[in-house]
């Protein structure tokens, strides 16, 4: 758990960011110390000192006398400078504050706005101590490996408008994941995860607070299982966990990830508050249901409803198909497949 001026840490280093804005901007060329300096307003030696630093923390940075200095390879891990130039290459405006560990990412949301933090702000982190999953279960978090990551907006509109969020935020998202994974096929399994060949790798969590006819605040949280090895997950995830990692057989870069996926969820979120979502629902759905065609179980509380799934119609519901031709839509539910 943070306190109130902890964001003020989780926040990136002037200096850090502009050494990694000028390395990246230069790809594969050298950088003179001289221009570093100019640009940091300090001595060359203490440039130095901050390049050591970043060393420290996974960056490689290539130094040749007379010519000067070169990014070779990024770290693995979430690093709030890199995170903040990969937010501004794809465009997101939306203030991230990195925490190397949290309890929860959106818990974490809900305390900044306490502490008078304006919205929309995203908490990121790639551990999480009380990761919080739908329906009251816990979300597996320990992993340094993986992203976690929560927005927070206040919309102040009925909340009607933003019925189809989450939905909405699970396609553009998925849609951002597939170019960091051209050989696999992501898909969502409705409604709230996202899958590749019948494996989890993702879920998203969304947890609204209300005024009478407003949504007050409306925090978005998504779990990724990213550069983590899922025969390290616990044992009862092993079987139904997989990561990018082992579906690329690669690792992908976690800082650029973070911020497409920002921007994703941002790009939900204006269709659905501008209502200027072009595409029908079920149609942009429809190439992503990783449930098409197969035989399921819905369970609601006690209540178990059996079907085909058919896609989702206008309103987010589950089509299911019966054996007397009749279709039952269902709205809420944990979703099982029949073996
Ligand atoms: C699920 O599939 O049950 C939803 C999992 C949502 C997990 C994410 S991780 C970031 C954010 N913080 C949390 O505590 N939960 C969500």
């Amino acid at each position: 758990m943070s306190t109130e001026t902890d964001y003020k840490v989780a926040q990136s280093g002037e200096d850090a960011f502009t050494i990694v804005k000028t390395l990246l901007d230069a790809p594969d060329a050298f950088v003179s110390g001289s221009i570093l300096g100019e640009k940091l307003g300090i001595s060359r030696p203490a440039i130095h000192g901050k390049l050591e630093k970043l060393r420290e923390h996974g960056f490689e940075i290539e130094a040749v006398r007379n010519r000067g200095y070169r990014l070779g390879k990024e770290p693995e891990v979430l690093h709030p400078a890199l995170l903040r130039y990969y937010l501004a290459v794809a465009g997101v405006a939306i203030e991230t504050l990195y925490f190397p560990v949290i309890d929860s990412t959106n818990s974490e949301a809900e305390r900044q706005i306490t502490y008078g933090r304006k919205s929309p702000f995203a908490i990121a982190s790639s551990c999480q101590t009380q990761g919080r999953g739908r329906l009251g279960r816990e979300w597996y978090s320990a992993s340094a490996d993986n992203l976690y990551l929560s927005v927070l907006f206040e919309p102040n509109i009925p909340p009607q408008q933003l019925q189809h969020f989450t939905l909405w935020a699970g396609i553009t998202i998925c849609r951002a994941l597939q170019r960091f994974t051209p050989t696999a096929k992501l898909q969502i399994k409705w409604p709230n995860d996202l899958h590749c060949d019948g494996r989890k790798f993702a879920g998203m969590l969304t947890e609204a607070k209300m005024d009478a006819d407003s949504m007050r605040s409306i925090i978005f949280g998504i779990g990724i299982n990213l550069n983590s090895n899922p025969s390290k997950f616990p044992k009862d995830l092993r079987n139904s966990a997989t990561s990018l990692y082992a579906i690329t057989g690669q690792e992908v870069p976690i800082n650029k990830v973070a911020a497409d996926v920002l921007h994703a969820v941002n790009e939900a979120y204006e269709a659905c508050i501008h209502n200027q979502t072009i595409e029908s629902l079920p149609a942009a759905w429809a190439p992503l249901n990783s449930l098409n065609g197969k035989s399921v179980t819905v369970l609601q509380g006690a209540e178990e409803i059996s079907g085909i799934a058919n896609g989702i119609d206008e309103s987010g519901a589950l089509l299911l198909s019966q054996a007397n031709g009749s279709t039952i839509a269902v709205r809420a539910g944990d979703v099982t497949m029949k073996k």
